[in-house]
């Protein structure tokens, strides 16, 4: 049988463009499990171990930031027995895990509406961010409970709010003071995501950073979330380093 040398070559990398931020749409687990006639669940718990995977991965490529969606806002719509199970996640992630994002060097982060969590879940992520403060390395940033639009509707609030009481003038309301009114404010200059990948075909967005991405690279590919292996992940950003960014300019 012939080799295709094009997809066995390895791919280089150039290490002085690796994104800084990289935000991933972890999806397609319940079709990973469905498709090995596993119930819906077994895929999230796949899901979660390749959490580790990948972090691991980007961590030792430089990656500043990784954004993971968890849970949007609009998962709460799934049947209550999915959800449970989800909300148990990540307790039992950081539960296995925090030894090796100690010695990682990972700074976890947790970003969404983190108080209607169920009282484990918010202590799971509350502890996760406690123990791992003083950490130096790559910010790992979960999306739980997070929905964009949510996000926006959160930071207009309080911008109205603050205007009101004289903190800051609507005059001075501009593209970085919404930027740090927004979840990711936390995260200065790397609050934008160079690279937004999605696992598993679906080409949309489903209410992840709508701001924040205005100017990311989108790549999509069909492997369902437990599947994205480091290899897939770095023809990713492979393809990122392809791309031309023009940002409205010419190049
Ligand atoms: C992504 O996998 C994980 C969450 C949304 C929590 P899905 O559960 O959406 O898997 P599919 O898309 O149904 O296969
Ligand atoms: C997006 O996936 C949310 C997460 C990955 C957490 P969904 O599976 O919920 O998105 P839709 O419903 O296919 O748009
Ligand atoms: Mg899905």
């Amino acid at each position: 049988m012939f080799t295709n040398k094009k997809e066995t070559a390895k791919i280089q990398l150039d290490p002085e463009n690796i994104p800084n931020h990289i935000a991933i749409i972890m999806d397609g687990n319940g079709r990973w499990a469905n498709k090995r006639l596993m119930p819906r669940v077994a895929g999230h718990k796949a899901g979660m171990e390749n959490v580790k995977t990948i972090t691991k991965a980007a961590s030792r490529m430089g990656v500043k930031v990784l954004t993971l969606y968890a849970f949007s806002t609009e998962n709460w719509k799934r049947p209550s027995d999915e959800v449970n199970f989800l909300m148990q996640l990540p307790v039992d992630f950081f539960g296995t895990f925090m030894p090796e994002l100690i010695e990682e060097n990972v700074r976890v982060k947790v970003m969404g509406n983190i108080h209607d969590l169920p009282e484990k879940t918010q202590k799971a992520a509350q502890d996760a961010m406690a123990d791992t403060a003083q950490n130096t390395g790559m910010i790992l940033n979960f999306a739980l409970n997070y929905g964009g639009r949510d996000e926006i509707q959160q930071a207009v609030q309080q911008i109205a709010k603050d205007a009101v009481s004289g903190t800051i003038e609507a005059d001075s309301i501009d593209d970085d003071l919404i930027s740090q009114y927004l979840m990711t404010g936390f995260l200065g200059e790397y609050a934008d995501p160079e690279l937004l990948i999605r696992t598993s075909g679906e080409e949309r967005i489903s209410n992840f950073l709508l701001w924040q991405i205005a100017y990311s690279e989108l790549v999509f590919v069909d492997e369902f979330w437990p599947d994205f292996t480091p290899q897939v992940f770095e023809k990713s950003i492979f393809t990122y380093q392809q791309r031309h960014r023009r940002f409205g300019g010419l190049k």
